[in-house]
């Protein structure tokens, strides 16, 4: 007898160090979903552009690095730890503002949702599940599952500026403050795409809920919208 399983899609948006990241991965493997950090895509352009010497605040070097990104896009790309530093952060979120460039980017992203890739190796995934900014508005307006996580802007530098300690990368507790504060006025405040929760997305606040909470919450969520 063959079993009719349902292709699952869910988007998780919000600002940085919201602990997205954490939980989309998490969620990936409870459900065997294809994940993918949208992030670190939109990073790819922001070092690409840096790496050849070109302006990040020009849309024409970003179009021109975000057209690269897509036509060479590998996990190394994406898994680059040197895409994970303050400086291509910033960088992002300048070249990443131009409606040409999310056009791109967007395209790509929808692509990899729709069609998780397969290996001989590893049984098919079930579905994706894609962490960012814009995912549950525009790049995957009919996931069946829209999480928003949220957190306050001194609990997010915290948790980023630990990140950045331990990974031996000196800075204050301020700057991080400040670079956060920074690139969430952009990242919202732009015109294409900002950073907006969907109408029907499900808001998680993680300034006092710890991980396994979250993970918990979530893991209901989504078995309850699919049930
Ligand atoms: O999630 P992460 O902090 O790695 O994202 C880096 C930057 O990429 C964000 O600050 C934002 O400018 C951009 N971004 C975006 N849309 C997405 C994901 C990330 O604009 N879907």
């Amino acid at each position: 007898m063959s079993v009719m399983t349902q292709f699952i899609s869910i988007a998780v948006d919000g600002p940085a160090a919201s602990g997205k990241g954490t939980l989309a991965r998490r969620l990936a493997e409870q459900f065997h979903l294809f994940y993918l950090d949208s992030g670190s895509v939109y990073r790819a352009v922001a070092k690409h552009i840096l790496d050849l010497g070109k302006n990040p605040d020009n849309p024409e070097d970003a179009v021109s690095a975000a057209l690269y990104v897509r036509d060479h896009l590998t996990t190394e790309m994406i898994d680059n730890p040197a895409l994970r530093n303050d400086i291509v952060a910033d960088a992002t979120s300048r070249s990443c503002r131009f409606p040409p460039v999310r056009d791109v980017i967007t395209e790509t992203l929808r692509f990899y949702a729709n069609h998780p890739p397969v290996s001989k190796h590893t049984k098919p995934f079930q579905g994706s599940i894609l962490d960012g900014r814009d995912i549950g508005t525009v790049v995957c307006p009919n996931a069946d599952v829209k999480l928003f996580l949220t957190a306050n802007a001194k609990v997010r530098a915290e948790r980023r500026f630990k990140e950045l300690n331990a990974k031996g990368i000196e800075t204050t507790y301020e700057t991080v403050l400040q670079d956060m504060q920074d690139r969430d006025a952009r990242d919202s405040g732009r015109e294409t795409a900002p950073l907006k929760a969907a109408a029907d997305a499900i808001h998680f606040d993680t300034s006092t809920m710890d991980v396994d909470t979250a993970f918990e919450k979530a893991v209901e969520v989504i078995r309850q919208k699919l049930a």
